[in-house]
């Protein structure tokens, strides 16, 4: 079955596109099913880095083809900015090589206002959203009066719902956020250029892929977010609006439940997460700045999207283990293992504990997360620097013993680890 699908099993930024950039060599379609650009991927491809919010990471592999699936909901102005990027360092794009389903979702001015003016009405209560629109244009979708990528192909009939569409955002600005309307004659005019733009872009995206896998061709789906941003899923409210376990690339790419071989549980070897919401294994000081890094690099813990510094904790084995539950891990691949180097004891959160009670996975209910205190088991590090090693066998003995460990308490097979942010950077077992 030739659909493999990954999925981040964190909070989001555990280096899926690095995992993604692997696996993309062997794969004949690259697939984003879920999200928008709130996503951001950032991919080094020797001396090249591409910071991707829409396309799929694995579109730098020039054999592929992209989709983004009916699951999205997608800026056409940052999609086209990306393309105009990326087409500058050399990846070539066009309606053969990318795939826009008819039925994702748009993303406008409006639902951008009302994310920020609704995070501010918020208060305190804020979520931490990266205020791209994503919860209006979902919100939107299930209404029924969202915008599908489908109206492009009828011009008129578009204009006149976006006309709709702004009024009806301008009127709830004013009368629920005292905010200023849109000035939308402009918006309106930019819009001919998407419209133009990306018409040839857009077709229905399921059949294409049903087509490919008839012919015997193989589709990497690649999840944006991570596991407990799920809406159903997540960490309730502080969740992104849409389904980036793995069950949401079928429905995001309208593919059936036979279709998929493996699940690819992408886990960094600590813990980081943006906005707000509760964090049971998270770090401050010193040792929290060491993982993070200082921002000069890439793949520092700043967010792709909003240049947000990530919080950052002890990997936290509760939340994987919720984690293998909803999504169904066939396997593991662990990001990030170069960034333990040198820490004397490594912490691994093995249950949580509140109130005389003990938990070894995720507890359910309002406030689950709310007062949960974090047992670790410490485990000896290593001094070497890593990032050269490929094999298993070159490892520290400690390092191998880290992952080991992981293995032993989750019951899910490691098989492949990032070592640094390069291509070459990894070991596969
Ligand atoms: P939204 O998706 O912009 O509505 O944001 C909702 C929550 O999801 C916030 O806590 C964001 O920081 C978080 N979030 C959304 N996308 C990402 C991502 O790609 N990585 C990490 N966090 C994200």
């Amino acid at each position: 079955m030739p659909v493999n699908v990954i999925v981040g099993a964190q909070w989001g930024d555990e280096g899926k596109g690095r995992v993604v950039d692997l696996l993309a060599s062997q794969a004949d379609i690259v697939a984003r099913y879920s999200g928008g650009d709130n996503a951001g991927h950032t991919v080094t491809v020797g001396a090249t880095t591409f910071k991707l919010h829409l396309l799929p990471s694995g579109i730098a592999h020039s054999h592929t083809v992209g989709l983004l699936g009916n699951g999205m909901v997608i800026n056409p102005a940052t999609l086209l900015e990306e393309i105009d990027q990326v087409r500058k360092v050399g990846v070539s794009i066009n309606p053969d090589r990318i795939k826009i389903s008819h039925a994702a979702h748009l993303i406008t001015p409006g639902h951008r206002a009302l994310d920020q003016a609704r995070e501010q009405a918020r208060g305190n209560a804020k979520i931490g959203t990266t205020g791209r629109g994503i919860g209006p244009a979902y919100t939107a979708k299930v209404n029924r009066s969202g915008l599908r990528m489908e109206l492009m192909l009828s011009p008129e009939v578009f204009f006149s719902q976006l006309a709709d569409h702004f009024q009806e955002v301008n009127f709830q600005l004013e009368t629920i956020y005292q905010e200023p309307p849109l000035e939308t004659q402009g918006i309106m005019q930019d819009f001919q250029v998407y419209l133009d733009r990306l018409q040839p872009y857009i077709t229905e995206t399921g059949a294409y892929a049903a087509q490919a896998l008839g012919d015997g061709k193989t589709i990497l789906a690649e999840g944006a977010q991570g596991t407990l941003l799920d809406l159903d899923h997540g960490t309730y409210p502080y969740v992104t609006s849409s389904t980036p376990t793995a069950p949401g690339a079928l429905v995001g790419l309208g593919l059936g439940l036979g279709a998929v071989d493996r699940v690819i549980g992408v886990v960094k070897a600590f813990q980081t997460r943006v906005g707000e919401g509760p964090f049971p294994t998270e770090l401050e000081g010193e040792l929290a700045e060491r993982l993070r890094g200082t921002g000069e690099n890439e793949w520092d813990e700043y967010g792709t999207t909003t240049g947000r510094p990530r919080r950052v904790g002890w990997l936290d084995l509760v939340l994987l283990r919720y984690a293998i539950r909803v999504n169904g891990f066939s396997e593991i691949a662990l990001t990030k293992l170069d960034i333990l180097s040198g820490i004397e004891g490594l912490k691994i959160c093995t249950a949580y504990q509140s109130g005389g009670d003990t938990y070894q996975t995720l507890p359910l209910g309002p406030g689950a997360l709310e007062g949960k205190k974090a047992i670790f088991e410490e485990l000896p590090g290593w001094e070497e620097d890593i990032t050269s090693i490929r094999h298993w066998e070159d490892l520290p003995a400690n390092a191998q013993k880290y992952v080991e460990a992981l293995e032993g308490f989750l019951g899910v097979s490691v098989s492949i680890i990032s070592v640094g942010p390069e291509r070459s950077q990894v070991i596969q077992r």
